[in-house]
């Protein structure tokens, strides 16, 4: 197609052109979108790229694989741009946004207990590496950063839902620093202009959750006991309950978090708006795999949070959100993709 001249009209066609293949800024680049996923090689990180590349964007992963795995984007290296390193390092952070669209910022040491043992690595990667990753966003000009923030901000307060407009009381150096994140995506949408979103993320399951991991979620962790015929053991008395979220819910709103327009500037809970007990877990997912679940009760956790739920309705009404994966239906999928990783391994052993 020949580039129109200065008539009018014609303009206007160029620019429809350039939005159809969709370029919308001014014609800066024309082509596919590029979007940079921190902590790619991670659990959702790594979901996330395989959604983008589906659905045309160019993908760029930044990890330096503190606890995310090669195995997580093998199957995409040839369809992926990799840099190996941290966010925390701004002359990495600076190269990795060249070019880049959006970033979804994944990358954390995600755990509430290794925050404890070292709380100045986890500020490190945590805070430091999200300051470093909106500083160079902004640099680049990247039109939108969306933050993945946790629900650790609420700390153990009993009031249930949790709604956004409550007060946050992080307990962890974790949900600090998580925190803190978002209180610089802000900043950095009022000071410098920057389009950020924070999506609060509540327990998030599904395949490549690493069940081996020291601080593994739940969720494959008592997958893996049913199918090895082991027992489960369950703090206190096992009702608990947590706003459980299936990966494709996360990603949905993460998607929908990129280009929604009343969303820049914002925090909002990303979760099902529904809670299960572990308890409930357990007797379901023994139902799903066909076991008799054996479970041990053993004393409580300090610390842990007696009851997690999300109000959903702020995603709802600034993103068109709506968890479209069943709790029920998510544990299928993940049960069916542990079966599957087991019979690879024994038939690779
Ligand atoms: N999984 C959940 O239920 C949940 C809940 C709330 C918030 N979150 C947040 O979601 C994000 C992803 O979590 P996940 O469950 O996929 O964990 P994950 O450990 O699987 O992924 C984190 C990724 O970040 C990478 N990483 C860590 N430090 C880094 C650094 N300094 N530089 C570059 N990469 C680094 C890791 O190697 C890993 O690939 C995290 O920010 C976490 O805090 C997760």
């Amino acid at each position: 197609m020949k580039r129109p001249g200065a008539s009018a009209a014609l303009s206007k066609h160029w620019l429809k052109y350039l939005q159809a293949r969709n370029d919308t800024r001014g014609g800066k680049r024309v082509g596919k979108q590029t979007v940079l996923v921190t902590g790619g090689a991670g659990f959702i990180g790594s979901h996330l790229v395989d959604r983008l590349l589906k659905d045309g964007f160019e993908v760029r992963v930044l990890d330096d694989f503190f606890s995310g795995k090669r195995a997580n984007i093998a199957h995409v290296l040839d369809r992926i741009e990799l840099i190996e390193g941290s966010v925390a390092d701004v002359d990495v952070a600076a190269r990795a946004v060249e070019g880049v669209d959006y970033v979804l910022h994944q990358a954390a040491i995600p755990s509430v207990p290794r925050s404890v043992r070292e709380p100045l690595k986890s500020n490190h990667a945590n805070v430091d590496g999200t300051l470093a990753m909106l500083d160079a966003a902004r640099n680049a000009g990247v039109r939108r950063f969306i933050y993945a923030a946790s629900s650790s901000a609420y700390g153990d307060t009993p009031t249930l839902p949790k709604v956004e407009t409550m007060a946050s009381d992080p307990r962890s150096p974790y949900a600090v620093a998580k925190l803190a994140g978002e209180g610089y995506c802000r900043a950095f949408t009022r000071v410098y202009g920057l389009e950020t979103v924070a999506l609060r993320y509540f327990n998030v399951f599904g395949p490549r959750q690493d069940p081996e991991s020291e601080y593994a979620a739940v969720i494959p962790k008592f997958i893996l006991a049913l199918m090895e015929d082991r027992p489960i053991t369950l703090h206190g008395d096992g009702e608990q309950s947590r706003d459980f979220t299936f990966i494709d819910n996360n990603l949905e709103g993460n998607r929908l978090a990129m280009t929604a327009p009343e969303a820049s500037g914002e925090v909002m809970n990303l979760a099902c708006g529904e809670r299960f007990t572990l308890n409930e877990l357990v007797a379901m997912l023994a139902e799903i795999m066909g076991k008799t679940p054996r479970v041990t009760y053993i004393e409580s956790r300090t610390g842990d949070v007696k009851h997690s739920l999300a109000d959903i309705s702020k995603a709802k009404r600034l993103l068109g959100y709506e968890p479209r994966v069943s709790f029920r239906e998510g544990l299928e999928r993940t049960v069916e993709y542990f079966r599957e990783l087991k019979s690879v391994e024994r038939k690779g052993a």
